[in-house]
């Protein structure tokens, strides 16, 4: 069977399954970024072009400080010790929604992370941050109010 072009993966159920394992929802944050690299290691042997990994969405801003704080470090060290294998591997990294809440330290990271990787062949990792579906069609109409193709419409 040919490997689809484009896998999109929605990360969910972490935390729960970091309570099931009778540690902490933190627990099963760490241990859901660690399958990261697994995830795109396979998805390399299968040919695939683009992986889009949602990873942080809009709605998660509503979940308790100390996780967001978790997350948001879990993050920074993530990018610190994984960076070199991303390169060793040719993974090529995007950042796909809005990072602009984001701290500044992070936010420079990640676009470190995918000025670095960008000329990496092998594959291309999507990670969607803080986005949203709701956030998506609305960044959809301001483009397209913003383009000629509009006016004729109104
Ligand atoms: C996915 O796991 C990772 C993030 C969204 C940050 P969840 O955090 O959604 O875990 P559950 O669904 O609450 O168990
Ligand atoms: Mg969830």
């Amino acid at each position: 069977m040919n490997s689809p072009l484009h896998v999109a993966i929605i990360m969910d159920g972490n935390g729960r399954w970091g309570l099931k394992k009778k540690k902490s929802r933190n627990y099963g944050h760490r241990q859901g970024i660690k399958i990261i690299k697994d995830i795109a290691e396979e998805a390399i042997r299968k040919k695939i072009k683009f992986l889009t990994l949602f990873t942080f969405s809009t709605e998660n801003w509503r979940r308790p400080n100390s996780e967001i704080n978790y997350l948001l470090n879990l993050m920074s060290e993530y990018i610190d010790s994984e960076t070199n294998k991303f390169i060793r591997k040719g993974i090529k990294i995007k950042i796909i929604g809005n990072i602009n809440k984001f701290p500044i330290k992070l936010k420079k990271k990640l676009k470190n992370l995918e000025r670095i990787t960008t000329t990496n062949k092998k594959i291309q990792l999507n990670i969607a941050l803080n986005y949203g579906s709701r956030q998506e069609i609305i960044n959809a109409m301001n483009k397209f109010r913003k383009k000629s193709l509009y006016k004729r419409y109104t």
